[in-house]
């Protein structure tokens, strides 16, 4: 087991960095950083202009002074699929030996193009009395997880895993002490990508990868408003959700909900298609991504969706260790740190 272990998440805006350590059994985190992403550099969690990736990269790296050469990278596009899958059970050895045999009829990625990985939910048995396992299923499309992996090792890392976004915010936050309210929901509201995990016990129950994230909200204003995308921005980080004083406002407002629907939606989605009269109950939700901090979205969140709402603070779980961040800053920039402390936090198990 690794005593320290550092996570790269190349998202659609952002660059976030974390490294975190582990002594006399308490994790800490010990360095973490960010870096702007050109527009257009990366869209939708897929990687478009790789040398403006590699650049950004470096230049994080030097700033928050990661030594370390070996680092957990995420995903999350639309190029990557999780899915549900029952197969009759076997050993975990073989089946993972067997799976790139088994999943075609599954995923809608050519298995020879495919990067598969997989987690074991369930077991159970079926109807005809045969021994089952239900599975969290992903596959990646290989280039695709290439590209992140080269632009990686282009800045001078090398790195040692790939992992799903929705599983390094799962493993960041992931907390049942709520369960006896029903399972907890995370949403993760990137600028490109918003991850959503419904889990029992850190077991993942529902994944879902929706392209949507705060710069819908940004590219609204920027085309209704005739405006920079930058002044947009400044614009948003400004404005409420619930606001519907002025044209910006509404857009804002309007966006919001929408973005909120598709929360919504895929809730809805998982509730109904999870065995049993009205589905599993949801216990609350926590909230985080750079998204996370538009004024009004966790009230505005909460009341849709009717459970609690809170916002995601990985420093309480994993404090920062020789940081010049005071405690307010911290709380205002950890929920956007989740993804990256998440996948280093793989690293050690
Ligand atoms: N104070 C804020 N108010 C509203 N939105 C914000 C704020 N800070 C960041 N965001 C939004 O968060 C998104 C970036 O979140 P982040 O998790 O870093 O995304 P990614 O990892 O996809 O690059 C952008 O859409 C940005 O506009
Ligand atoms: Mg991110």
């Amino acid at each position: 087991m690794a005593s320290s272990a550092v996570g790269v998440d190349i998202g659609t805006r952002t660059i976030t960095v974390a490294e975190v350590a582990t002594s006399r059994g308490s994790t800490v985190v010990t360095n973490f950083g960010g870096a702007m992403l050109p527009m257009d550099a990366v869209q939708g969690g897929e990687i478009m202009d790789p040398l403006e990736v590699v650049s950004a990269l470096k230049d994080l790296l030097d700033d928050a002074k990661i030594k370390a050469k070996k680092v957990w990278l995420g995903v999350a596009n639309q190029r990557v699929v999780v899915r549900q899958v029952d197969l009759p059970w076997m050993e975990e050895s073989e089946l993972r030996g067997s799976l790139r045999y088994q999943v075609q009829e599954h995923i809608p990625i050519p298995v020879e193009e495919a990067e598969l990985d997989v987690h074991i939910v369930d077991e159970f048995t079926s109807d005809e009395g045969d021994r089952m396992q239900r599975l969290m299923l992903v596959a990646g499309h290989r280039d695709m997880i290439n590209a992140h992996v080269s632009a990686a090792t282009e800045a001078g890392l090398k790195p040692i895993g790939v992992d799903l976004n929705p599983f390094a915010i799962l493993r960041a936050m992931g907390d049942d002490s709520m369960l006896d309210q029903g399972r907890q929901v995370l949403v993760d509201v990137g600028a490109g990508v918003t991850n959503i995990v419904v889990h029992q016990q850190g077991v993942p129950t529902f994944v879902r990868m929706l392209v949507n994230g705060g710069d819908d909200i940004t590219r609204a204003l920027s085309s209704g408003l005739s405006m920079s995308p930058e002044d947009a921005e400044a614009f948003k980080r400004s404005a409420a959700v619930g606001n519907t004083d002025d044209a910006g406002a509404r857009i804002v407002t309007e966006q919001a909900d929408a973005f909120i629907d598709e929360v919504r939606g895929s809730l809805d989605y998982y509730q109904h298609h999870q065995g049993g009269a009205g589905g599993p109950q949801l216990g609350g939700v926590v909230l985080s991504g750079g998204g996370a901090s538009l004024v009004g979205l966790r009230e505005r969140l909460e009341a849709a969706l009717r459970l609690p709402v809170e916002l995601g603070d990985p420093f309480a779980r994993y404090p920062a260790k020789n940081t010049v961040y005071g405690a307010e800053d911290l709380q205002r920039v950890g929920p956007s740190l989740v993804t990256a402390i998440g996948l280093a936090l793989g690293g050690l198990e």
